[in-house]
C-alpha cells in the first residue's frame, strides 16, 4: 500500500469522447499538444509530476532568496555531497542544462562519448557540442534483472580499437529510461571503472533515477540484499567521476538539476558557463526555496518503504496491463512500464508509428495520456527522403508520477487499455505532416491513415 496518506487534493477533468476526439485532432494528433485540461490520468512522464510531502511544502517557507551564497544553496550541497561524496555541487533548473553545461565543456568536436543508452536531450548536447553519442547497450535474449547495463565486452571492444583515443567519456544512465527503465547492476558500473581507468576516460553518470537504480539493485543482486538503498547509491556515485540529473524524478520536486564532480578544474568551466546562461553558481536558474524542497526531496527519496512501494506498484500495475492483454516488457522497473506497439499492432509499419497510435488511441479510449518511445522520438528522417530510419523499438511508456495515483486510478488505466486491446486490428496509423529537428516529437503535427 502507499507509505503515505493524502493531504491536498486536486479535481481531475473527465472529458467526453466528443471533447476528446476533437482535442485530439486540434493537436494534431500529438499528445504532446493536448491540453491537461483534457487529460484525466496523466502518465506522460514522472518528471516534474511528483506530490510533494509536506516536509517538502515546510521547506518552501525556509528558502532563502538571497542571489548569492543562500543558506537553501548550502542545504543543498550538504545534502548533495553526503549523498554522492562529490566535492563540486553545482544546481541548475533541470537536467538538460545540467548536460549542456557538462558535455559542453567536456566534448571537443569528434569526440565520442558512449553509453548504455544516451536520453534524447544528452543525445542532443553530445551532437551540440560537435561530438558523436554511441549507443551501446547490453543484449539479452530472455528478461535479465539489469536490463539497463552497457555492453563490456562492446565497450572494449571500442575502447581498444581504432576509435578508443576518441572516446571521452562513457554515460552510464541510471536507470536507463530509454532502454525500458531498466537498472544498471553495481558489477557493471564497477566492470566500466575499470575499463574507463585503464583508458584514461571519464565515467559520468545520468544520475535522474540514481535512487531508483539503487533499490532495484538492492532487490535484484542477492550481494546486495537487505543493504540500505542510500548505501547502494553511493556506492555507485563513489565508482564514477562525477554526474548529472534531472531532479524532477528522483529529486521528487517539480523543477531541478545539477551537476556534481569530482574534478575542480572542470566545475569551474562550468560554473562559468552557468553563469552565462543559467545564474549565479549558488541557485542556477532556481529560486532559494526550490533548493530547500530539493534538499529534503533528495532525502526522501531513498526512504526504503517508499522504494518498496514503488517497485511493487509499477510490477502490479505491469500486471494488470498484461492482464487486459497488452504486451508488458518485463521485469517492470519502477519509474514506469513499457509495453511493446509493434508486437500488439503488427499491421503497422514502423514509420507509421505503431507506438503513437497505440499512445492516441489509449487516449481516444479513456483521457489517459502516456508517450511515444518509439519513431517519432527516436527515429530520423531518411536522407533521401524515403520512409524514416525506425527506432531500435516501437514501445510507449505508462510513466508513474511519484505518490500521485492510487491503484484505482491505475485500474482504470489498464481497464482503458483493455478496450483498446479489444480493437487493437482496427487502430490506425500516423503520419508525420510537420516536424522539426531531432527533438522533433514534442511539436510534431500527424495526421490518421
Ligand atoms: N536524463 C534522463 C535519463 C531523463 O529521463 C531526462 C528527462 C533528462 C535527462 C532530461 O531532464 O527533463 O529535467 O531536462 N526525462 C523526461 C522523461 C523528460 O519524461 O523521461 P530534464
Amino acid at each position: 500500500m502507499e507509505p503515505f496518506r493524502i493531504k491536498a487534493v486536486e479535481p481531475i477533468p473527465f472529458p467526453s469522447l466528443l471533447e476528446r476526439r476533437r482535442m485530439l485532432s486540434d493537436a494534431g494528433f500529438n499528445l504532446f499538444r493536448v491540453p491537461a485540461r483534457a487529460i484525466t490520468i496523466d502518465l506522460l512522464t514522472d518528471s516534474g509530476t511528483s506530490a510533494m510531502s509536506a516536509a517538502q511544502w515546510a521547506a518552501l517557507m525556509t528558502g532563502d532568496e538571497s542571489y548569492a551564497g543562500a543558506r537553501s544553496y548550502e542545504r543543498f550541497e550538504t545534502v548533495v555531497r553526503e549523498l554522492t561524496g562529490y566535492p563540486e555541487v553545482i544546481p541548475a533548473h533541470q537536467g538538460r542544462a545540467a548536460e549542456r553545461i557538462l558535455l559542453g565543456r567536456l566534448l571537443r568536436p569528434g569526440d565520442v562519448s558512449v553509453a548504455n543508452t544516451h536520453f534524447d536531450t544528452t543525445r542532443a548536447s553530445v551532437e551540440a557540442a560537435g561530438a558523436v553519442a554511441v549507443d551501446l547497450p547490453a543484449e539479452h535474449d530472455a528478461p535479465a534483472p539489469f536490463g539497463g547495463d552497457i555492453s563490456v565486452p562492446a565497450l572494449r571492444e571500442l575502447l581498444s580499437g581504432p576509435d578508443g583515443a576518441r572516446v571521452r567519456c562513457v554515460v552510464l544512465t541510471v536507470t536507463n529510461n530509454a532502454g525500458g527503465g531498466q537498472p544498471v547492476s553495481m558489477d557493471n558500473v564497477t566492470a566500466v571503472r575499470r575499463l574507463c581507468d585503464r583508458h584514461g576516460v571519464t565515467l559520468l553518470l545520468d544520475a535522474s533515477r540514481f535512487a531508483e537504480n539503487a533499490y532495484l539493485i538492492t532487490e535484484r543482486d542477492p550481494a546486495h540484499a537487505g543493504r540500505p538503498p542510500r548505501d547502494v547509491a553511493r556506492e555507485v556515485f563513489a565508482l564514477a567521476d562525477g554526474c548529472w540529473a534531472s531532479l524532477k524524478k528522483d529529486g521528487v520536486a517539480n523543477i531541478g538539476g545539477l551537476i556534481a564532480l569530482r574534478d575542480a578544474e572542470l566545475a569551474r568551466r562550468c560554473r562559468d558557463q552557468l553563469i552565462e546562461v543559467e545564474g549565479f553558481p549558488t541557485y542556477g536558474g532556481l529560486a532559494g526555496r526550490d533548493l530547500d524542497v530539493l534538499a529534503q526531496g533528495l532525502l526522501e527519496v531513498t526512504d526504503p518503504d517508499y522504494l518498496r512501494y514503488r517497485a511493487q506498484t509499477a510490477r502490479w500495475f505491469g500486471d494488470r496491463l498484461a492482464e487486459a492483454g497488452l504486451p508488458v516488457l518485463q521485469p517492470t522497473g519502477c519509474h514506469a512500464v513499457y509495453v511493446d506497439a509493434a508486437a500488439l499492432l503488427p499491421h503497422v509499419p514502423p514509420h507509421r508509428l505503431p507506438a503513437t497510435a497505440l499512445a492516441n488511441e489509449l487516449y481516444l479510449a479513456g483521457a489517459v495520456r502516456v508517450s511515444e518511445l518509439g519513431t517519432l522520438v527516436f527515429g530520423r528522417p531518411h536522407p533521401d527522403g524515403g520512409d524514416d530510419l525506425p527506432a531500435p523499438r516501437e514501445l510507449v511508456r505508462f510513466a508513474l508520477p511519484r505518490r500521485v495515483y492510487t491503484k484505482s486510478h491505475l485500474e482504470y488505466v489498464a481497464e482503458t487499455a483493455g478496450t483498446v486491446v479489444a480493437k487493437a486490428a482496427e487502430i490506425p496509423d500516423y503520419r508525420i505532416v510537420e516536424q522539426t529537428g531531432p527533438l522533433r516529437h514534442f511539436t510534431a503535427v500527424l495526421a490518421p491513415g
